[in-house]
């Protein structure tokens, strides 16, 4: 039998809602899309709960009438300047029979691991295990019945703010939903759109939102950086808006139809219609010259991302390049710009995996809510959740006892 299940993906300037179909080999189709123009938010974060719940309950329903089904439970996303991730390690001895370590052993060690002091207000969102070492052999995947002494494990941790989080909560119960798991919003797009070989070699998700540009490194499979710059599409909109004095609708407008972020790619030719506002009439400018306007902007993007790499020393180990998701991503010459500040190949993050859906959907901008379909795919009763997606929900656990005890 094929069950439901729904991501929800709260953006700052838009929320995406798919209702899904999956069965039991795991294959997902999507029955039901709806997406709208967000509210109530600011930089990734609820900020008026009224005003985001109604633009939540607009995009589901527009998935629930494409679909003919209605919503009760949804798994969601959640981003912000205030998700930290960090890495962490921890030990213990292996004392069961044999020596041979058990589901048990990776439950303490991982929990050992988990076992750094944070902050009060501050949530464990995910616990995802990097690599386990058995007495001085590392790089294990799965320690599961090795024999040894010592296991330790390596773990990325991400963190984030309660109150964002139970804002997020409050605001998708009150628009009359249960939410089933919470997933950092970067972690979903990697599930949606890099194979495991890019993991594998060391791979940078940009995702270029609307509020924020949120990044995510993999090395040798796992997560190892997680970090949010405070710059998104936005900001490009308000530069064209100031740059062109036109209204930010209309900045917006031109920067769909006639953006780009890469100089090389526009003809001397090229011109851009400005329609006339208040009286003003329309105008006409050289293509390159709104080029000009959006290029820094998004060469600043990439630079701030870049100087966190670099700080990191993670440069050198992405031997799977760069992958932009979001829907600034979208904006012609953002691979170009990326590969000639990064130095190394990008590309589009496209997802692909799910079925059911017309091309139109499969587009960076839907990266991240359809990572979350998978991450709600792999919790539906019966099947094994994954590691990342079992720590998630164990962190919702914790905060919708929280919920229960103060609302
Ligand atoms: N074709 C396009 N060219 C350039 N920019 C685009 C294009 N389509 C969308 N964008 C920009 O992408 C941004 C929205 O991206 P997205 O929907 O991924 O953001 P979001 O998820 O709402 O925001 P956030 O993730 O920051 O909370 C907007 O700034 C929008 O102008
Ligand atoms: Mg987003």
């Amino acid at each position: 039998m094929a069950e439901q299940i729904v991501g929800l993906d709260i953006g700052t300037t838009r929320i995406h809602a798919v209702i899904a179909e999956v069965n039991e080999q795991g294959v997902i189709e999507a029955v039901g899309i709806g997406s709208t123009p967000s509210q109530g938010l600011r930089r990734g974060v609820v900020i008026n709960i009224e005003a985001a719940l109604k633009a939540v309950n607009q995009a589901i329903e527009a998935a629930e009438m494409m679909s003919g089904r209605e919503v009760a439970s949804v798994v969601t996303g959640i981003a912000g300047a205030h998700i930290e991730g960090i890495n962490s390690r921890g030990v213990v001895a292996v004392t069961g029979k044999g020596r041979e370590i058990t589901r048990e052993d990776i439950n303490r060690v991982i929990d050992a691991a988990k076992a750094i002091v944070i902050p009060m207000d501050r949530e464990v969102l995910h616990v995802i295990p990097q690599e386990f070492i058995v007495d001085d052999q590392g790089g294990i995947k799965n320690p599961l019945d090795m024999i040894g002494i010592r296991l330790e494990a390596e773990v990325h941790i991400i963190t984030g703010s309660v109150t964002s989080a139970q804002n997020l909560l409050k605001c998708i119960n009150r628009a009359g939903f249960r939410v089933q798991d919470i997933v950092l919003e970067s972690l979903a797009s990697s599930r949606a759109v890099l194979s495991d070989d890019e993991k594998e070699l060391g791979v940078l998700l940009i995702d270029l939102g609307g509020g924020t540009t949120d990044i995510l490194v993999h090395l040798e499979g796992a997560p190892y950086h997680t970090d949010v710059v405070a710059l998104g599409g936005s900001q490009v909109t308000s530069d064209i808006s100031i740059m062109l004095k036109t209204p930010i609708d209309s900045a917006e407008k031109i920067k769909l139809e006639y953006g780009c972020c890469y100089l090389p790619l526009i003809g001397e030719d090229e011109e851009v219609r400005i329609p006339g506002v208040g009286g003003w009439p329309a105008a006409a400018i050289p293509r390159q010259e709104l080029c000009k306007i959006i290029q820094p902007r998004m060469a600043e993007i990439f630079n701030l991302v870049r100087e966190q790499i670099i700080r990191k020393d993670y440069l050198k180990h992405l031997g799977g390049g760069i992958v932009l998701t979001g829907g600034g991503a979208l904006m012609p010459g953002a691979c170009e710009l990326a590969q000639g500040i990064f130095g190394i190949p990008a590309r589009l993050g496209i997802p692909e995996r799910i079925g059911g859906i017309v091309s139109e959907y499969k587009t960076p901008e839907f990266a991240t809510v359809m990572g979350l379909l998978m991450y709600a795919a792999e919790t539906v009763e019966g099947r094994t959740p994954v590691s990342a997606a079992k720590k998630g929900s164990t962190a919702m656990d914790k905060l919708m006892k929280w919920m229960k005890e103060f609302f």
